[in-house]
């Protein structure tokens, strides 16, 4: 198994997710639907986080293991819903490929799950172009023939305001526009990009649309927005020294507060757009 690449610093915080991004595992009702949860289905959950939307299709389902690259999110999954038919494992999912043997039991070409579904996750799991099919090929190889993959992510144009403002921040203290770019975290693909994709590596796409889905954020002192940014946005922060950072998170609160806010109640929104799909291995 390759572990996470013990570089890369783990931004996710269970607590952090809950204050700044419940409403993520809760907004999944066309998903689940799309996912058909089974008696008899072992399903596989990439990208699983802390295993909040996990759970919510755990009792229809015969076993699932959730792999995450967050040690943080995996513990937390496991202290809250790992039992005989549920098991949570730190794993790079951007080399999904090269895991594909471990996870299926036998060589590649002979997937042992009958489903794998992921939620919120693939938007960073395919950002780095190198991996991006690789990843998507592991996927295909996971799968029993005729297994389903079923997915929601960030689609083109999703939080296309915050991504904005951060870049204009970054610039205007002094980080090159090239430099964003580069340690920008996140992939949000097309309806056209994806179907080719998934059609490359084997898949028939039975389903995919993309749905615009403003999305208020939560009202909590530590959450709102600032919470929102400092946590999504941690690696884009990153460049700037410490003290920096925070003076960035304020300048993007700004900007943004006009076309984010509501008069009618003071609530606060973000464009989600959200990818969807269900494709199938033949
Ligand atoms: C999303 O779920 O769409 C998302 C999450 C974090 C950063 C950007 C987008």
């Amino acid at each position: 198994m390759t572990s996470p690449n013990p570089q890369q610093k783990d931004h996710w915080s269970a607590e952090a997710y809950s204050t700044s991004a419940s409403f993520v595992p809760k907004l999944t009702q066309t998903l689940l639907r799309y996912l058909d949860p089974q008696p008899t289905d072992r399903v596989l959950d990439v990208g699983c986080g802390d295993g909040k939307f996990t759970e919510l299709f755990l009792p229809s389902i015969a076993y699932v293991l959730g792999i995450d690259s967050s040690p943080a999110m995996i513990d937390a999954a496991n202290t809250d819903y790992r039992s005989a038919k549920a098991e949570f494992r730190v794993l790079d999912c951007c080399y999904l490929d090269r895991e594909a043997e471990g996870l299926c039991g036998g060589g590649v070409g002979e997937g042992k799950w009958d489903k794998v579904i992921s939620n919120a996750a693939l938007h960073w799991i395919l950002r780095p172009e190198s991996t991006r099919l690789k990843t998507l090929a592991g996927i295909h190889a996971c799968l029993k023939p005729g297994g389903v993959f079923v997915f929601e992510m960030g689609g083109h144009g999703n939080v296309a305001e915050v991504q904005s403002a951060l870049i204009y921040a970054l610039v205007q203290n002094g980080v090159s526009v090239e430099e964003v770019r580069r340690v920008n975290p996140w992939f949000f693909p097309s309806v056209e990009w994806m179907t080719a994709a998934l059609e490359g590596v084997g898949f028939t796409v039975e389903r995919m649309e993309i749905e615009d889905r403003p999305t208020k954020l939560t009202a909590d002192k530590n959450g709102g927005l600032a919470g929102w940014v400092r946590l999504m946005g941690a690696r884009f922060l990153e460049v700037l020294p410490e003290e920096k950072r925070e003076g960035v998170v304020r300048q993007v609160c700004e900007v943004l507060f006009t076309a984010l806010t509501r008069v009618e109640d003071g609530s606060q929104w973000l464009g989600y757009r959200r990818l969807r799909g269900l494709a199938r291995r033949v």
